[in-house]
């Protein structure tokens, strides 16, 4: 504890106060809960296809305030994608806005020329076609833009949806599963409004990133779900830039019962759960009858010690209220049995040959900056590899893997807690920790389109926070990435 200590006091004294950062308001809870729409989409020659549409709009993020906005097919987020393992997608993403964007699949395994990064950027008024097998277990992903050093921008002003995937052991799951009305997407994000009720992106330098003083949920500020069942299953995603948030509820236990990359072996009961930006959890919360509770973001804390709230730490605040009816469904304790593909989707410790080390310091990764045309890391088809991530400075990162879902082995050692024992693709990294990630890379080489690790705090990737890795076939080299013209 003495230890924790000493790193959050050296976060204070790190000269990052906040800039024009005000804690977030109090505020009344009286607007349904937006959910955003499933998409529709046809299936041609076996291939379920959908569309997106990037595009500019105005929305009503807080009461009575019009904001200009970018979202698809709509003027703030998007629809929510969803699919079964075992089909064949297609998106088709067109680009209406003024600027080039690009659509990422986070936490998707796929061919790197499908990936969406700063690679596939689509230009405005042209439309891009990628399409892939889902081939990975039922899990909450989302999509977003990715265009080289504009992530950050593209995604606070609203273009991010979620990506859901379903398998035979979701579908038999004892969990609740009626979208929007017992399982419920609840995208986080919090925002700065300027004096005419626009965007404000607090790109001064100050670190981690813009910290908005407007907490919303599916874009609305201070929304309630109506709540008809015993249960219901939110699926919290961090969509914030900067923020990191310590969600649960100051009344009651949840069931956490999935982590980015899908179900965990069993429910952990547990208080709250921390999400970094592009950190997704599921859980569960039981309700009675007529009560309401609120989702809460206590205040960060790294081993008993607060984390300021210049470094993405939190004051505490209010997210989402529910409020449950007063006749409730029954509904089943969470339970679920694995999936017919557990045995191949199992990694093992003892399989991995390879261990890589990354060194995060406040700008870098291994001491250098994202180059477009520059291949980081060669990772050959079929390996286990160890990744050991470690924020050198007495910084929290958030760390992010395309193509793949991790588990962490361990941190500074000891096992994960619960929270991190399942799929992963994305860690909050405490400062001056080792994480010791497990992955492997189980087919789609390409020795010319490399896919992107990164931190997710949006403004460090947009600073050059981010390397590529290409994945080959034994013996063969990395061949020679193409530099989109902005180059690095
Ligand atoms: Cu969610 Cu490389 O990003
Ligand atoms: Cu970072």
């Amino acid at each position: 504890l003495a230890g924790a200590a000493a790193v959050v006091l050296a976060l204070a004294g790190c000269a990052l106060v906040p800039g024009s950062v005000s804690p977030v308001d109090e505020v009344a809870f009286d607007t349904e809960l937006a959910i955003p729409p499933l998409a529709e989409s046809r299936v041609v020659d076996g291939t379920r296809v959908f569309s997106l549409t990037a595009q500019e709009g105005t929305s009503e993020l807080v009461p009575g305030v019009q904001t200009r906005t970018w979202g698809f097919d709509g003027p703030y987020l998007g629809p929510t994608l969803r699919a079964e393992r075992g089909e064949r997608v297609a998106v088709e993403v067109t680009n209406d806005l003024p600027e080039p964007t690009s659509v990422h699949w986070h936490g998707m395994h796929l061919p790197a020329a499908m990936d969406g990064g700063p690679h596939q950027e689509v230009a405005p008024g042209e439309t891009w076609r990628p399409t892939w097998r889902i081939d990975q277990p039922a899990a909450t992903l989302w999509y977003h833009p990715h265009p080289h050093g504009q992530t950050e921008k593209h995604v606070y002003r609203g273009l991010a949806g979620l990506f859901l995937l379903d398998d035979d052991a979701s579908s038999a799951a004892d969990l609740p599963h009626t979208y929007g009305v017992d399982d419920v997407p609840v995208v986080v994000q919090d925002k700065v409004l300027d004096d005419d009720g626009q965007l404000e992106l607090d790109d001064d330098g100050e670190e981690p990133g813009t910290l908005g003083d407007v907490v919303l949920t599916n874009g609305t500020r201070g929304a309630y779900h109506e709540v008809t069942s015993e249960r219901v299953r939110l699926r919290l995603l961090n969509g914030s830039t900067a923020r990191t948030y310590q969600l649960g509820f100051e009344d009651r236990e949840m069931d956490l019962v999935a982590t980015d990359g899908g179900l965990l072996d069993a429910p952990v009961r547990t208080d709250d759960v921390r999400l970094a930006p592009g950190e997704r959890a599921e859980v569960v919360v039981r309700m009675e009858p007529g009560e309401t509770t609120r989702l809460h973001s206590f205040e960060a804390e790294l081993g008993g010690v607060v984390v300021p709230f210049a470094m993405g730490g939190n004051d505490a605040f209010d997210v989402l209220e529910l409020r449950a009816a007063d006749r409730l469904t029954p509904s089943p304790e969470p339970a679920w049995s694995p999936s017919a593909h557990a045995e191949e989707d199992a990694l093992h410790a003892q399989d991995a040959s390879v261990t890589r080390t990354f060194q995060l310091d406040d700008r870098q990764i291994n001491g250098r900056r994202m180059d477009l045309g520059r291949v980081d890391v060669t990772s050959t088809v079929g390996d286990t590899e160890v990744w050991e991530v470690r924020s050198i400075v007495p910084m929290p990162h958030s760390f992010h893997v395309h193509d793949v879902q991790f588990r962490v082995l361990s941190v500074d050692g000891d096992p994960p807690p619960p929270e991190l024992a399942g799929p992963k693709d994305t860690v909050y990294l405490e400062p001056q920790r080792t994480y010791r990630l497990l992955l492997r890379f189980e087919d789609y080489t390409d020795p010319d389109m490399p896919y992107m690790f990164h931190c997710h705090m949006l403004w460090h990737e947009d600073q050059g926070m981010m390397g590529q890795f290409v994945v080959v076939e034994p013996g063969q080299e990395a061949g020679t990435v193409p530099a989109p013209e902005h180059g690095a």
